[in-house]
């Protein structure tokens, strides 16, 4: 592992529970996390894809992980109670809009219920000082306009994934007006993120990871949707973003609220024109969309607006939609070629630090 001692060292030494660092962003931000200095604890269900991340970053040993069920309120608890740490980052979700089409019921509990059972073991934490809540860019009521959401517009849900993340925003609002107002309270913050892309997610029916199955096996990708927009990311991007706002929460409670952590504008592109960049980068392979019938229904358009992490935390991305797309293929192309994830990860962050001193970002 690397040293590093951005953000100010504001994570070496601190106790830091990550909630779904089994998953591709966790993983990522476990990594992260523990180059900064802090003590992780992880809390999440056993990794659910072969390979993954959290397996190939030798997690398991690394950390402090324990393995468990946010909708379990007790056992949650008694990690919380064990560990007391000082900083939460909360991202354990079932975060699939077509399997929430399948499994309202888990989706709801999981999301809704499971921020619930960890926000009541942070009222239990005397030395739990920040939450950042992950929900997402599609917690807002979304009228199909074009228009960017900022963090004030209404909150909504058409699908029970995007409801699920929005009732997230509503608990975690309540907790915070009703249990952590005081000084000597946790500052309760949410991140609303766009749809990312990175080295090392293999979730199925997403569509980098479905791109590389694909290509891995000679097929073309099939795409659903080509047309719809999405603010891609690289995933480095909100991760800087959620330990950003942390860092600056730290040393002022008064900025607990809910961010945006989207890409450029520029980076709003179709599933269409990220699939054919990610097969042009790849260097071999095509893909297509064939019309297979009637698709459950996901927003076409989304956008988010991204000045109130820029004026209240100094924070804006640094890998525009080229980057982010061109980093992502070449890093799955050469781990399918036998190249080591922690190597691939270091390369990332490593580049990534660069970028962010070049570009004089507030927290490297
Ligand atoms: N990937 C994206 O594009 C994206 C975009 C916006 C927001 N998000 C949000 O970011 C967070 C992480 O997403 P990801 O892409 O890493 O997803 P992922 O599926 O790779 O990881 C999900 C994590 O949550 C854990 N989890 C799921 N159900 C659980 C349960 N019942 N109990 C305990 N742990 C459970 C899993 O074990 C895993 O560690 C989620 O909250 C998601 O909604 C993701």
């Amino acid at each position: 592992m690397t040293v590093r001692t951005s953000f100010v060292g504001a994570f070496s030494g601190k106790r830091v529970l990550l909630t779904g660092h089994t998953g591709f962003k966790g993983a990522w931000l476990s990594r992260w996390l523990l180059d900064l200095g802090a003590q992780v604890t992880g809390y999440a269900l056993e990794p659910d894809t072969t390979p993954s991340l959290f397996s190939d970053l030798h997690l398991r040993s690394l950390m402090d992980s324990r393995i468990g069920d946010i909708r379990d309120a007790d056992r949650l608890s008694a990690v919380l109670t064990e560990v007391r740490p000082e900083v939460v980052f909360h991202l354990a979700a079932q975060p699939l809009v077509r399997r929430s089409y399948a499994e309202p019921k888990y989706t709801f509990e999981t999301n809704v219920l499971g921020t619930v059972n960890l926000l009541e073991a942070v009222r239990a934490c005397a030395d739990c000082r920040v939450v950042v809540n992950v929900t997402t860019d599609k917690v807002y009521a979304n009228p199909e306009t074009g228009d960017a959401f900022d963090e004030a517009c209404p909150l909504g849900g058409f699908d029970p994934y995007s409801a699920s993340k929005a009732a997230s925003e509503l608990v975690t609002a309540a907790y915070r007006d009703s249990f952590f107002s005081g000084s000597d309270t946790a500052a309760l913050a949410t991140a609303r993120a766009g749809n990312v892309i990175g080295g090392g997610d293999w979730a199925v029916d997403r569509l980098v990871p479905d791109c590389t199955r694909a290509l891995l096996a000679g097929d073309p990708v099939v795409v659903r949707n080509p047309g719809s927009t999405r603010p891609w990311q690289h995933v480095l991007d909100p991760l800087s973003g959620y330990l950003r706002l942390a860092s600056v929460l730290l040393g002022d409670e008064s900025l607990a609220g809910a961010f945006n952590f989207g890409p450029d504008p520029a980076a709003v592109r179709t599933v269409g024109e990220l699939a054919e960049e990610f097969v042009s980068v790849w260097g071999s392979g095509s893909w297509s969309a064939p019309d297979t019938g009637a698709h459950p229904h996901e927003a076409a358009q989304l956008r988010l607006a991204i000045e109130k992490a820029g004026r209240e935390l100094q924070w804006s991305p640094l890998w525009d939609f080229d980057t982010a797309v061109k980093r992502t293929a070449v890093w799955y192309r050469a781990y399918c070629a036998g190249e080591s994830a922690p190597d691939l990860i270091e390369a990332d962050l490593a580049a990534y630090e660069v970028a962010a001193r070049v570009e004089g970002a507030a927290w490297a």
